[in-house]
């Protein structure tokens, strides 16, 4: 994404967008799932499942979870794909605290393990997963184009990328009501919530300068990538995308 359209949370510092992800996602962790389901009315749920039943499909043995986050997306997978191994990836340590309480609650240790780290700066070796997948996570990017090239990169030759995202409706009337809702009404409720003045305003911002649609397929395709498709969830609220390396 180039500079001008870079969107932060925080954008009176000085810090880079990375270490302004990592500080907000590390302050709104103990709120961020019930924030989740309070505003997609549990959708979000149901996103994830559609997601991780699709990429089923391609029975992934070793899957790479890409800014896991409280890892709902990681034991999705693990529940319904039951690979060998799952390794869910994030550079917020107390998002991944919260995932991993949740992976030892469910006795999915052995299956899923969580990592500290830059998604943008892979320490896999190249060629080392059957899938890479990430849940409303590479909006975050820094450099979108450099962590997808990462997630390329990690993939075994014909390997999966799903990427579940958000975009932005464009039916009337939908457009129109989710727009007041994601502007105007889900900050407020966010703010009071979260306790962050920013972070569910980020959250608008951020996908409102997200390249969705055929515009993301384009970059997976620039980047390597083949045979990229979408599939629209909610009228376009949501958008999960698939492709091969
Ligand atoms: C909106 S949360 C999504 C979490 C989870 N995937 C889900 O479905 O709920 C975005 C996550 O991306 C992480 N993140 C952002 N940039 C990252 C990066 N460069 N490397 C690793 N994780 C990153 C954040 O720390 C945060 O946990």
């Amino acid at each position: 994404m180039s500079e001008k359209a870079q969107v932060t949370p925080y954008s009176a510092t000085e810090v880079s967008k990375k270490g302004q992800v990592t500080h907000m996602f590390d302050k709104i962790a103990p709120y961020y799932d019930n924030l989740n389901r309070v505003l997609s009315l549990g959708i979000d749920v149901l996103w994830r499942k559609k997601a991780i039943k699709m990429l089923s499909k391609e029975a992934p043995k070793t899957i790479l979870d890409i800014a896991t986050g409280t890892a709902d997306l990681a034991i999705e997978a693990a529940r319904v794909i039951r690979p060998e191994r799952i390794v869910g990836l994030d550079i917020s340590a107390n998002m991944l605290k919260i995932g991993d309480e949740k992976i030892i609650k469910k006795g999915l240790d052995k299956i899923i393990q969580l990592e500290l780290g830059d998604s943008e700066n892979l320490k896999y070796q190249t060629g080392s997963f059957d899938a890479v997948m990430a849940a409303f996570g590479v909006r975050n990017f820094e450099n979108l184009e450099k962590g997808l090239g990462e997630m390329f990169r990690v993939l075994k030759p014909g390997g999966t990328l799903m990427v579940l995202e958000f975009s932005k409706p464009r039916l009337f009337p939908l457009k129109q009501l989710f727009n007041i809702y994601f502007k105007y009404v889900l900050p407020v409720i966010g703010k009071i919530r979260s306790k962050d003045e920013k972070a569910y305003q980020y959250l608008y911002e951020s996908v409102q300068a997200f390249p969705d649609y055929e515009d993301f397929t384009s970059i997976l395709e620039k980047l390597g990538y083949t045979r990229t498709s979408y599939k629209v969830l909610s009228a376009g609220i949501c958008c999960i995308y698939f492709a091969k390396k």
